[in-house]
């Protein structure tokens, strides 16, 4: 990992693109960065152009002058492959390399992400770069980290990657009947006698219009293909540097809960996840805790890197607010709290020119350090230097995980029918928030991952049933576990094929439950689910969806309000095995969400270490003996905290001699941030 290379502290830094100024400017970065306690950069992002200018002309010559500034000066150096953008004499050389786009229009050279995952110029070529980077900058004592490509993007519609398409099903399913067959081929007279009848689901085929695809199982199919080649782009270079630098870490930046690409395939792939931390100012703090936390699942619970974050400000969103005094801190050390062992930003000074020319950097403009953004950094990089080696390795403990799904995000996305209202991340955001709004440690699981360790799993809309997932969710709950499901679940296999043994599928069982129909109705409309007594008493707002529900074996804890269903089940409970499996039939607003989760943890004895406070994340890293509490005040009041064991803050040095007894009173300004190192139960 990143910060294990004798660093001895969180590393600090990120982006330092050089060649967009003259050399005589180098210095004077590298000089005031460290001023601002920066110890890492990543450089040659996107360097490519300027190490090869024809198919056999290279130039290594700048890099190697980065190389020996940067080392000179005791960076730490990430090196990227430059591969996230082609030169422009290869495009016009060699147009295969050139993607084409949805629509069917063969691209020109321009932006970045644009180079076809099938094209032979770019998978030769690729590699040959990473490997002459390895062999020239491998054995540098200060190479911390590979970084490939950036942010891999999308997809190609080329003619190179619909032969390879029909490549990968012909792997997948052997003979075209399966494909028919997986595919419910025989609508609308589809039916493919040989794999060459194929083609990419666009807007020229079966991607259009108010159904946004004709045919799921092959739009799932696209997908999956599209991030395995992608993946392979990944792995070619990967291999390339593996073969000269063997202990080097390789990674690529990652960009959260991304649709086009299945992260947990490509995370099997790399070294360690990183990512790129970019919430629009509305957020709320759970929407990037939970990007956090789905970044650190990918790895099982292996720390990752924040591999970038703006100091100050974007420049594509439609209106770049800048992050308040404070912001970047607290943004900083929520990736920390959730999992990240590096706080790294884009970029270390601002470009003249181009689409990012007001994008921040640690260095703006104005080319000197007297800043409010530079201060702000310094600030955080003494900080971070102060905290030392402390955090690194430690990891989250959670007894309670939330279960995402690549496919089964595809499939609702591509679904025709019931709603077009239906957002899967934000129905995982729904109730990972609620245990995070707890602060209940909740790990953002995926539908290979153990189960075993957790006491309460939640698969909100699991909608794709993959093969044994079923019987994965009762061997769970018949061992005590708390099982909670919602609307949707259940319904289709792999292919998006629905079940024909009734709603939903294979959960019936588990779930004690037939769902016969389910309403869907415009976000201007709601219903109730009326809850009678016990902690969940009340009535609850539900929108979007609605099911009909019969029991068949689970009681109804709440029931519709309205419509011709009124009185029907609408929140069921099954007990099974020496568990429980709620079924939640329809989207409810996050207060039940949170009621329900909190009588769920508190049933099973899952204490938070801090009583919540409205806007105070509360997070835990621990390890080896050591255990380090977070508190970080996303609110602009001030907060006040009890704390009921003994602690010593390690950013101010204050001691809490605190007790269940006789608690402690943490205050937290706005944007404050504490971390707790525990010094007893
Ligand atoms: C991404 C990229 C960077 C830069 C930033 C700007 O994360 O990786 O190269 O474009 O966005 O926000
Ligand atoms: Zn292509």
């Amino acid at each position: 990992m990143i910060g294990n290379k004798g660093i001895g502290k969180i590393p600090y830094g990120g982006d330092w693109n050089p060649e967009q100024w003259e050399e005589s400017e180098w210095m004077k970065d590298l000089e005031l960065l460290p001023k601002a306690g920066i110890d890492i950069l990543t450089v040659n992002v996107f360097g490519w152009a300027g190490l090869q200018r024809d198919d056999d002309l290279w130039d290594f010559s700048k890099l190697d002058r980065v190389m020996e500034a940067a080392t000179a000066k005791g960076y730490r150096i990430c090196l990227a492959t430059g591969t996230a953008a082609h030169p422009a004499w290869m495009a016009r050389k060699h147009p295969d390399i050139l993607r084409v786009d949805i629509d069917g229009r063969k691209r020109k050279f321009g932006a970045r992400h644009n180079s076809c995952p099938s094209s032979p110029t770019y998978r030769a070529y690729s590699v040959r770069l990473a490997a002459k980077l390895a062999e020239r900058y491998g054995h540098r004592e200060n190479l911390v980290a590979w970084h490939v490509s950036n942010e891999y993007y999308e997809a190609c519609w080329c003619d190179a990657c619909e032969a390879g398409f029909r490549r990968w099903l012909e792997r997948k399913y052997g003979a075209i009947e399966n494909v028919n067959r997986a595919w419910n081929a025989a609508f609308w007279g589809h039916t493919f006698y040989s794999f060459e009848d194929v083609v990419l689901p666009s807007h020229l085929s079966e991607e259009w219009g108010a159904n946004r695809t004709i045919f799921q199982g092959m739009s799932l199919d696209w997908r999956r293909y599209n991030s395995d080649n992608i993946l392979e782009t990944f792995k070619a270079e990967r291999d390339a540097l593996k073969a000269v630098t063997p202990d080097v870490p390789v990674t690529t930046n990652l960009m959260g809960l991304y649709p086009w690409l299945d992260y947990r395939a490509w995370a099997r792939e790399m070294d360690f996840i990183s990512w790129d931390n970019y919430p629009s100012p509305d957020d709320p703090w759970t929407v990037t805790a939970l990007r956090h936390a789905a970044m650190r699942g990918l790895k099982d619970g292996m720390p990752f890197a924040l591999m970038e974050q703006t100091p100050s400000v974007t420049n594509w969103q439609p209106y770049n607010a800048l992050k308040r005094p404070g912001v970047m801190r607290l943004l900083s050390y929520q990736a920390v709290a959730n999992g990240s062992d590096t706080v790294m930003f884009f970029q270390m000074r601002r470009s003249r020119g181009a689409c990012e020319k007001f994008h921040g950097a640690v260095i703006d403009h104005c080319g000197h350090g007297d800043t409010r953004v530079f201060r702000e950094v310094a600030e955080l990089g003494k900080e971070l230097r102060a905290l030392g080696a402390k955090t690194l390795g430690t990891r989250t403990k959670a007894r309670c995980a939330v279960m995402f799904d690549w496919d089964t995000w595809w499939a609702l996305m591509l679904t025709a029918g019931p709603t077009v209202d239906l957002d899967y991340p934000a129905e995982i955001h729904r109730y990972w928030a609620a245990f995070a709004r707890a602060n209940v440690a909740c790990d953002v699981v995926f539908a290979d991952s153990n189960l075993d360790g957790y006491e309460i799993v939640a698969a909100p809309c699991a909608y794709l049933m993959k093969p044994g997932m079923a019987e994965r969710f009762e061997a769970f709950t018949r061992r005590g576990g708390a099982f909670l499901t919602t609307v949707l679940s259940g319904l289709a296999d792999e292919s998006d094929l629905v079940t024909d043994t009734g709603y939903p599928g294979p959960l019936r069982t588990l779930l004690g439950v037939w769902v016969e129909e389910t309403d869907a109705l415009p976000l201007s409309r709601s219903n109730g689910i009326a809850v009678e007594s016990g902690a969940l008493a009340g009535t609850w707002e539900t929108k979007t969806l609605f099911d009909v529900i019969h029991l068949e074996g689970a009681e109804a804890i709440g029931r519709w309000t309205a419509e011709f269903y009124a009185g029907t089940p609408a929140l069921t409970r099954n007990r099974f095995g020496a568990g429980e499996a709620w079924y939640v039939g329809g989207v409810v607003e996050q207060a039940l969400a949170d009621r329900l989760v909190s009588e769920l943890a508190a049933a099973r004895g899952i204490a938070p270490p801090i009583e919540p406070v409205e806007g105070v994340e509360v997070t835990e890293r621990a390890g080896d003996g050591r255990a380090y509490l977070f508190a970080l005040n996303h609110g602009s009041q001030p907060a006040e905290l009890t704390l009921r064991f003994p602690a010593v803050s390690l950013l101010d040095g204050a001691s809490y001699d605190a007790s269940p007894d006789s608690p402690a009173a943490l205050r937290l300004a706005p944007h404050d941030v504490a971390i707790l190192e525990r010094r007893g139960p």
